[in-house]
């Protein structure tokens, strides 16, 4: 898919913003500061996912200003559509959204309609900084292939909320141990799908990564991914999540009990696993190389991208925010190379700028699009 039009006002430092943006490659440079990563913000913003700099909600409005508001027009292999959100002050919690025209009800209901893929700086981490930033990683592409899975993920943490707020009412005595029991029952079947999914997308994940890492080593490295789960020994050649594999979970919490009252949180489950990633035999997360961490993040985020188009038969675009100048030519080169099918959106500053490349470039200063 591609985006045909972007219009964004008052989304930060964002000003009249209105662009058509080529097919292919658009480069956004300029000075610090100027509003780079708030465009790529506003574009990610529009696949109904929370923004990945965690802005709160007033602070997406412009500090001098009453409303923002941004408009995306996409168009897959089907039609156009066009996507718009607003923000007003004081009631910045009311966000009104809009697909074609029709209201919807939260700004998530947009996710499954407009897909992205987004590589920052911080991704470079991925395979080296805390678990849950691979859990999430590994939540959103397997959404976006499921748009279902989305909200049960989202439920399985409200659950557990509630769940470790009970393991301590009851280590207070202010509850009975076997209200858990219905807790437990509903974690039992969401992390059990939650797991499966999971593990279905991690092999996908490691066939497409592994075979670009080599690529990107030269065929001097391997890289492997396995998902490791705190609840289930084997989880292969295990097809539904009901039943077995359901029961299994809800036995290993009710086993836990006793331990998470005493620990006042729930010590096993989804929210516990790990992705793991292993260069050659050794775990990445504790062994690789600064270089080898990058290279690692890299394909995992081409994969994402390459399992999306497979899956879903459209390609995402790809959001490349400011870290092609952290990455050294070749691997610039890589990556360039393996999104050329899919439009992309470039951020850097005047002196990184791709060379040799046709596409469309915008210079932003300000929070404008000077030329
Ligand atoms: N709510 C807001 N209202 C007005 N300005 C804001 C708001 N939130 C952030 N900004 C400003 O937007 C400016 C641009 O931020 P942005 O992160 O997009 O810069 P950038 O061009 O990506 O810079 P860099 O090259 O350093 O990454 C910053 O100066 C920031 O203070
Ligand atoms: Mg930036």
């Amino acid at each position: 898919m591609i985006i045909t039009k972007l219009k964004a006002d008052g989304f930060k430092n964002l000003k009249s913003i209105a662009i058509d943006p080529h097919p292919r490659l658009n480069i956004f440079f300029g000075d610090n500061a100027q509003g780079k990563t708030n465009l790529i913000e506003a574009v990610w913003l529009c696949s109904g996912v929370r923004s990945f700099r965690n802005t709160k909600d007033k602070d997406m409005i412009d500090i001098g200003g009453e409303v923002m508001s941004i408009e995306l027009a996409f168009k897959d292999r089907e039609r156009e559509q066009i996507i718009t959100y607003r923000m007003a002050r004081p009631y910045v919690k009311d966000k009104s959204c809009t697909v074609n025209g029709v209201k919807v009800k939260t700004p998530s209901k947009l996710f499954g309609g407009f897909s992205c893929v987004i590589f920052t700086p911080e991704d470079l981490e991925l395979s080296k900084g805390s678990p849950e930033k691979r859990r999430q990683f590994i939540d959103l592409s397997a959404a976006q292939i499921k748009h279902s899975y989305k909200s049960v993920s989202e439920k399985y943490e409200q659950i557990l909320e509630q769940r470790n707020m009970l393991l301590k009412n009851i280590a207070f005595g202010r509850s009975q141990k076997e209200e858990l029991e219905v807790w437990d029952m509903q974690l039992a079947n969401m992390g059990a799908y939650m797991t499966l999914l999971r593990y279905n997308y991690s092999k996908k994940l490691g066939e497409y990564a592994s075979k670009l890492y080599s690529e990107l080593s030269g065929g001097r490295e391997e890289l492997r991914l396995s998902y490791s789960s705190t609840v289930f020994d084997r989880i292969e050649g295990r097809l539904d999540y009901r039943g077995d594999l359901a029961e299994e979970y809800l036995e290993c919490l009710r086993k836990m009990r006793d331990e998470d009252i005493r620990l006042g949180y729930t010590g096993k489950g989804v929210h516990r696993d790990e992705l793991m990633s292993f260069i050659g035999e050794l775990p990445a997360r504790d062994f690789a190389s600064q270089g080898q961490h990058r290279s690692i993040a890299l394909v995992l985020k081409l994969a994402q991208a390459n399992i999306l188009l497979d899956e879903t038969d459209e390609s995402p675009v790809f959001l490349l925010d400011d870290v092609l100048s952290e990455l050294d030519p070749s691997r610039q080169e890589f990556i360039l190379s393996k999104i050329d099918n899919m439009q992309v959106f470039i951020t850097c500053c005047d002196d990184s700028i791709p060379k040799n490349k046709t596409g469309k470039m915008y210079h932003i200063s300000g929070g404008r699009i000077v030329r």
